[in-house]
């Protein structure tokens, strides 16, 4: 009986687990890891940021909101004002990013980094 509670408890749990990543991301973080290269020479390696380029820290921010932003900056709702040459610079980098999975892949392996630092 004892085995048997403790075993369906043990399959809960590796099911949960299992639908855990594949909730959150859907993105293909090989995929991502290849995309962030260029990111991360401004973004720095682990997404620290780097205050030189203007680049903010990626690392620890919500994959909601990263995807959010992405999107903004493709879409041109953010980065368009010519009076904003950070933003114009990130505009142009999102664009290269083209499909919305590139972005999925790309937000899942940013939200690796924080669990490496
Ligand atoms: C040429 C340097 C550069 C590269 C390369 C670059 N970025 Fe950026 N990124 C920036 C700058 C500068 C900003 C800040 C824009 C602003 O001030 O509005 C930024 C902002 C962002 C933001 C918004 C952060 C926030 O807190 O709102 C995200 C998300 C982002 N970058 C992701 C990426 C990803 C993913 C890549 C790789 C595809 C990438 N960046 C490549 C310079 C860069």
């Amino acid at each position: 009986m004892t085995t048997f509670r403790l075993t369906s408890t043990l399959s809960t749990l590796l099911m949960l687990i299992a639908a855990a990543p594949a909730q959150a991301q859907d993105g293909d973080l090989a995929r991502g890891e290849q995309y962030w290269e260029v990111c991360a020479a401004c973004h720095g390696q682990n997404g620290e940021g780097n205050e030189t380029y203007n680049a903010p820290r990626l690392e620890g921010q919500h994959g909601w909101y990263l995807k959010r932003q992405l999107e903004d900056f493709i879409d041109g709702v953010r980065g368009a004002h010519e009076d904003g040459p950070s933003g114009q610079q990130m505009a142009s980098m999102a664009a290269t990013l083209l499909t919305e999975q590139a972005v999925l892949d790309l937000v899942a392996f940013i939200g690796t980094l924080s669990e490496e630092n």
